[in-house]
């Protein structure tokens, strides 16, 4: 069972870091923050073949998530929605989205999580409108349904004041990462 975390906060010892640490401590991350991920420009020459053209770090990321069989995206969340540095590396999935539905490959099927932190407590339409974008993202992945996480008010109540609640109202992602 290869499991891998997609780490999209551009602070590694906080929050979303010791949220994804409590599910999993020894999953593989991938710091975003650390890899070079230049924007998508668009061009759509990945329809071609499912590759993407620019010359970065994504190449080597999609390759190892492409191989995971359980996914974690994790990302703080910024202005109701995800990081800069994660919708980066979601635009370009279009070259998973090329190979899938304009190539027709077939892609290997995951289970994927999204773990995210918030400083408010995020209202039901909020929550809704991430798992909305992020349903996408899972679908082009290989995915089923997203499995959404949220830590909340974490401008109020800290972290270690929290994960003990949330991990008992959360139980079902930790039954999940407990098989292994
Ligand atoms: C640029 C920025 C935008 C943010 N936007 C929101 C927001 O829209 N809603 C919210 O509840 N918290 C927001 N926050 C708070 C973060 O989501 C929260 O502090 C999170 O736990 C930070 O994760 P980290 O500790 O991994 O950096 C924002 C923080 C920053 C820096």
């Amino acid at each position: 069972m290869i499991d891998l975390c997609i780490f999209g906060s551009p602070r590694k010892n906080h929050n979303t870091m010791k949220l994804v640490n409590a599910i999993k401590s020894d999953i593989e991350k991938i710091n975003l923050v650390d890899k070079r991920v230049k924007p998508c420009r668009g061009c759509l020459a990945c329809y071609k073949d499912g590759h993407c053209i620019i010359k970065d770090d994504f190449d080597e990321i999609i390759k190892k998530v492409e191989m995971a069989d359980r996914l974690v995206i994790a990302s703080p969340v910024y202005f109701n929605s995800v990081s800069g540095i994660l919708k980066n590396f979601i635009d370009r999935l279009q070259s998973q989205y090329a190979k899938k539905v304009i190539l027709g490959q077939e892609i290997k099927g995951k289970d994927i999580f999204i773990v995210m932190s918030a400083g408010s407590n995020l209202s039901d339409d909020i929550k809704k409108s991430i798992e909305v974008q992020l349903n996408l993202v899972v679908k082009v992945l290989g995915g089923k349904e997203p499995n959404c996480f949220f830590m909340e008010n974490l401008d109020n109540v800290s972290f270690d004041n929290q994960i003990s609640n949330w991990k008992q109202k959360n139980d079902i992602i930790f039954k999940l990462f407990s098989i292994s």
